[in-house]
């Protein structure tokens, strides 16, 4: 039974010293996982330790210490490489966050090669991040966009989404899972329709993917595959694109300056190699060796452990909260393919209330449009509640997320 994974439960309780605060006098229960993690004492410490005892600028100093913070960064990379199966170091490029490696490959890629009447589809289920970039790419050189519609179930529609792509198509892009409903896209076969469909490279939002299940990028075959750090017990500050390499060597630099060069004179600039050619800049160097222990820490569970103790988790929660009556959740209602972040409401009291209530109770949820408006306004709703879960929470938390809507259904008369 994995709730008597000691591991994991220990894990809660000992490695993340803010689950073990108070808030208005009560146990802190966390349920905003897919907004951003807590962090473990591991990687408070590896970033400490960065600071206390070795830390310089990385790529430049002919010194111990610069050598040493240049080493550890670039052993993230690595460590980065083997926890999505990709091919090559040369592959991964550390960004800010998802966010930065989208625009990435929308200002690099998109600009050079979109062109007027050509097609970028995505999802209608996509958080800002990937919808705005591509708005906007799509404004600027008269290509337009198009939305694959989710079903009623809170799934994407399969056959929407063949029909859809074209010759036309340049750019897919989606969410592997969805930040709002919770829903896993199959990933692979996506790409594999798109490949056989389209020219398009296809870009993979994985924002809320890796943090929450085994993510080979090899397996899935897509161009661009991006994640944030701040989401899977890592800093924020930290992001990853994962391109293929032919496609990153075409690509012209994101943004120019120092360490993405290799020479420079007073006419021009040459760019360094992969991955630096898109690494402008100062990086975050204590964020990317924080990483680096966060992804320690999760390797020493395996994302497969990771992934079946949340499936148990909203395996809780999910009947429990579609038993109440008064409460509508949004996304799958099953939890095959389906991640642990359940958004919901509870008859007409507003989201923002409903999270006041939580707060009162010291539990924290997140209430709003969750940077997904376009998917609301298709709900039908201006906002919803959204629990999450990740390895850190317990079926206590479960039992609190339920005494927190009944309290709702109290004071609303729901
Ligand atoms: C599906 C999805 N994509 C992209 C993002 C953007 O992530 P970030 O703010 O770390 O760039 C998020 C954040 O919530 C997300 O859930």
């Amino acid at each position: 039974m994995v709730f008597k994974n000691k591991k994991l439960s220990a894990a809660c309780i000992r490695d993340f010293p803010i689950l073990k605060k108070r808030v208005h006098g009560k146990r802190f229960v966390f349920l905003d996982s897919a907004a951003s993690t807590q962090k473990p004492q591991a990687v408070i410490d590896a970033m400490s330790a960065c600071y206390k005892n070795y830390y310089a600028n990385v790529h430049r100093g002919i010194y111990q210490f610069s050598e040493r913070a240049s080493e550890a960064y670039e052993e993230v990379r690595e460590k980065v490489r083997s926890f999505i199966n990709a091919g090559s170091t040369r592959e991964i490029i550390f960004t800010r966050n998802a966010t930065e490696s989208i625009n990435l490959v929308a200002y690099s890629w998109g600009k050079a090669n979109i062109r007027k009447g050509d097609e970028i589809l995505i999802t209608e289920m996509e958080h800002h991040a990937n919808l705005v970039p591509w708005q906007e790419l799509a404004k600027e050189h008269g290509a337009k966009v198009r939305y694959v519609p989710i079903t009623g179930r809170g799934r994407l529609d399969l056959d929407a989404f063949e029909s859809m792509i074209s010759v036309k198509t340049k750019i897919v892009a989606f969410a592997h899972v969805s930040n709002v409903l919770g829903t896993i896209n199959p990933a692979a076969k996506l790409v594999q329709i798109a490949r056989k469909k389209s020219p398009a490279i296809v870009l993979v939002d994985g924002a809320q993917s890796v943090p929450h299940l085994p993510v080979d990028v090899q397996a899935i075959g897509a161009d661009f595959y991006v994640f944030s750090a701040h989401k899977m017990l890592g800093p924020s500050g930290v992001g990853v694109l994962h391109g293929r390499e032919e496609i990153l060597s075409e690509m012209r630099p994101f943004m120019t300056g120092g360490d993405m060069i290799s020479k420079v004179t007073f006419e021009g600039a040459q760019w360094n190699d992969l991955p630096w050619k898109f690494e402008a800049g100062t990086p975050d160097i204590a964020g990317v060796i924080g990483f680096g222990a966060a992804l320690d820490y999760l390797s020493a569970f395996g994302m497969k452990t990771v992934q079946a103790y949340e499936e148990k988790l909203t395996a809780r929660a999910l009947p429990a909260l579609l038993a109440i009556p008064g409460v509508e959740v949004y996304g799958p209602k099953e939890t095959r393919d389906r991640s642990s972040a359940i958004a919901f409401s509870v008859g007409d009291a507003h989201p923002h209330d409903i999270a006041s209530i939580f707060d009162e109770e010291g539990i924290a949820i997140r209430a709003g449009d969750h940077c997904a408006q376009p998917l609301h306004e298709k709900l039908g709703v201006p906002a919803t509640a959204r629990a999450s879960f990740y390895l850190y929470n317990t079926p206590a938390d479960i039992e609190a997320l339920i005494r927190g809507v009944y309290k709702v259904k109290k004071i609303f008369r729901v």
